[in-house]
């Protein structure tokens, strides 16, 4: 059941950080109240199926692969860039499943990730002061004093292109495209001329064969509907509080409260003060909650955000998102997985190896280095492994499209092909070739943190 001291709107009365400053209040206004009558894009059974998979996971039975955009943009929405994007969350979960042999729970940053914190509330270009981008859910990408104004009319369109998007993600994930039989398909032909996707193809190959044996043996798509179809959750960082509170809506059945932007909110590594707002409204929706976990933040800290958020330790409803940067998580993470495991707390360890490796390339665009993103993940492996606990996930900001925004990886993007195909709104994404390419390399530890625990119980 709901707390009782807490209400959508309760944030409201907490500090708040990260939002605009909206001129016109009757504008805004007017616009909670249309969002609030709208349809919900997600249901509080799917989110409580998610909390069931994440349980799964904090439990090692299952991996958590977590993707998308930095930033969802107007400009970019089509529904090739959708399904592209699908397509390779498919392939690398494919991957995942085969190597290590475990069931992987999908959810996209899709179809709602619009909203952004800023390290600077301005930005300056040639001695001109401006507020900054804030996502396309905000204000404009463009550097003009119209486009940076906050715009309340803007949630509507975000909140349109967000139905789209779940509508066809969900066409996709039920309705034959993600059919295992449909595994060679998904490889794209940008991707499958690179290593990552000639493995894949491999793959692809010994997947069909077991297809075709356990058809003979009597196990197909109609029998086994996992086969033919795949659960495929939404996601994003819950910022923007007057969208998410319209968003708000009790379940009928159980009389919770959900948030039905999506599945799953995250709250940033910016705003997770325990008596600020987003922690505030955040703790009386029952969707399962991220928590983004950067160097600053102390196990105290940490203790006290999973006793407000998760007051009854419930496997499912948290995920620790650790981003500390490659280098860095030898010092930071030890530290909190101790205290978790001290307190008894259930959670799911997730490992975001985008925000802290984002470096500005000599050519002066912001980058993300292929190598340290990988030596997070093999960092942030090997902790768990020498703790005792479980990585339980991946969280990438990546896309189906030949984006080149992020350096090395097999095809060796340098400095110089930067400019080449740069879009992204925000972050620096992982072009479908470096995702699959991770995707492998994952795989691979998980095999290999199997073999080492079999061997541990064996002996
Ligand atoms: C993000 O996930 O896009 C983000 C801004 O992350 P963080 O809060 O970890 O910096
Ligand atoms: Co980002």
């Amino acid at each position: 059941m709901a707390a009782t001291d807490w209400s959508p709107k309760s944030w409201r009365d907490k500090p708040i950080r990260q939002v605009p400053e909206y001129r016109d209040a009757d504008a805004l206004k007017t616009v909670e109240k249309q969002l609030s009558s709208f349809p919900p894009l997600v249901f509080a059974g799917e989110a409580r199926s998610l909390r069931k998979s994440l349980a799964e996971v904090a439990a090692g039975r299952a991996f958590l692969l977590q993707g998308g955009d930095c930033a969802e943009s107007f400009a970019e929405f089509h529904p090739d860039n959708i399904r592209d994007t699908f397509k390779v969350l498919l392939q690398m979960a494919v991957v995942l499943t085969f190597g290590a042999q475990l069931p992987v729970v999908k959810v996209g940053r899709m179809a709602g990730q619009f909203a952004k914190p800023r390290s600077s509330g301005t930005e300056k270009v040639d001695g001109v002061e401006l507020p900054s981008y804030r996502g396309d859910i905000i204000n404009g990408i463009d550097f003009t004093p119209e486009a940076r104004e906050p715009d309340p009319q803007r949630m509507l369109q975000a909140y349109s292109q967000a139905a789209s998007t779940v509508n066809l993600l969900r066409a996709f994930a039920q309705g034959g495209f993600a059919d295992l039989h449909r595994v060679h398909q998904w490889n794209q032909s940008f991707v499958a001329d690179s290593p990552a996707g000639e493995r894949y193809q491999e793959t692809a190959d010994r997947i069909a064969d077991s297809l075709a044996f356990m058809a003979a043996c009597g196990v197909n798509g109609q029998n086994t509907p996992s086969i033919a179809k795949v659960d495929f959750y939404t996601s994003h960082e819950s910022l923007l509080l007057w969208y998410e509170e319209a968003m708000t809506r009790m379940d009928s059945t159980s009389g919770d409260w959900i948030d039905t932007s999506a599945h799953m909110l995250w709250i940033g590594d910016r705003t997770r003060d325990l008596d600020e707002a987003h922690v505030e409204f955040l703790r009386g929706v029952v969707n399962p909650i991220g928590i983004k976990c950067g160097p600053s933040l102390e196990s105290d800290d940490l203790l006290r955000l999973l006793e407000r958020l998760d007051p009854k330790n419930d496997p499912g409803r948290i995920t620790l998102i650790s981003r500390f940067g490659a280098g860095k998580a030898g010092e930071h993470l030890p530290k909190l997985v101790r205290a978790v495991q001290k307190a008894g707390r259930n959670v799911v360890w997730s490992c975001d190896p985008m925000h802290g490796n984002v470096i500005k390339s000599e050519s002066g665009y912001k980058t993300r280095p292929f190598d340290r993103i990988l030596r997070e993940v093999q960092e942030v492996f090997q902790v768990h492994q020498a703790e005792g606990t479980f990585m339980g996930g991946v969280h990438f900001e990546m896309t189906g499209k030949d984006v080149t925004e992020c350096i090395g990886g097999a095809h060796g993007l340098s400095d110089k092909d930067l400019s080449d195909r740069y879009h992204t709104h925000c972050d620096p994404r992982l072009n479908g070739s470096q995702a699959l390419e991770l995707a492998f390399q994952i795989a691979e530890m998980l095999k290999e943190g199997r073999r080492d625990v079999s061997f541990r119980e064996a002996s």
